[in-house]
């Protein structure tokens, strides 16, 4: 049986209230803090950096941080995030001149390396870099904002890539980010993916538990 990773994207949380927010929708089942990062230059919008990622370290949450950058260029902010306390850091292909440099960078920092691919990008940028992926993350809406819906086109991606990887015989998660609901999970996860992050349908609803443990029973069917 899959272990299924379920990964609150805190782009939807309460920026006012951040610390209890995540470590609510962690008490609430979460597996993985999912931490948008958007610079208004790789993508059109402005999030958060590596102080708020190690303000939350300081507040006590010890769940894995999932670093997603949205930013360009990605070096320095890869050993920002690594000394500010994340254990995944993903970044876009076309972010970086040196992908494979980057990818070290990361590794050599401590944490688990990927890399995220836009809905119009190529498989082709994973063909060279397989051996230093732990994660791959396709985007199924273009970045930049929550609440937007799954690009179905995506389904057939993820069985691509799903082929890929078993190919690789690596132990490499496959993340799917964008539209992830309650209604489109399985069918998600039937295509391939094994790591799930959810903003909109998880923090715009007040009972975070009950939107987790309905995911998770839909992976169960
Ligand atoms: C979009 C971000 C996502 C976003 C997902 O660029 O990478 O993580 O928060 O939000 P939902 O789940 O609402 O589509
Ligand atoms: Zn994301």
């Amino acid at each position: 049986m899959t272990d299924y990773l379920i990964a609150p994207s805190i782009l939807s949380a309460d920026f006012a209230r951040l610390g209890d927010d995540v470590k609510k929708v962690l008490d609430d089942g979460a597996d993985v803090v999912h931490f948008d990062v958007m610079d208004n230059h790789y993508v059109p919008n402005l999030t958060i950096g590596p102080m708020v990622c190690k303000a939350l370290r300081d507040f006590g949450i010890t769940a894995p941080i999932d670093v997603h950058l949205m930013v360009e260029p990605v070096d320095t902010m890869i050993v920002d995030f690594a000394q500010a306390g994340a254990s995944i850091i993903t970044f876009h292909p076309d972010a970086s001149k040196h992908v494979d440099r980057s990818l070290q960078l990361i590794k050599d920092h401590g944490c688990k390396a990927g890399l995220v691919l836009n809905p119009a990008s190529s498989l082709e940028e994973l063909t060279h870099v397989m051996d230093k992926l732990d994660v791959i993350l396709l985007m199924s809406v273009n970045p930049g904002f929550g609440g937007q819906s799954f690009i179905p086109h995506t389904l057939e991606k993820l069985r691509q890539v799903r082929k890929l990887i078993d190919a690789s015989g690596r132990d490499i998660r496959l993340q799917v980010d964008g539209g992830v609901k309650v209604d489109n999970i399985k069918e998600i996860a039937e295509a391939g993916a094994d790591m799930f992050v959810a903003g909109s349908a998880i923090f715009n609803q007040p009972d975070y538990k009950a939107v987790i443990d309905e995911m998770r029973i839909e992976l169960a069917k």
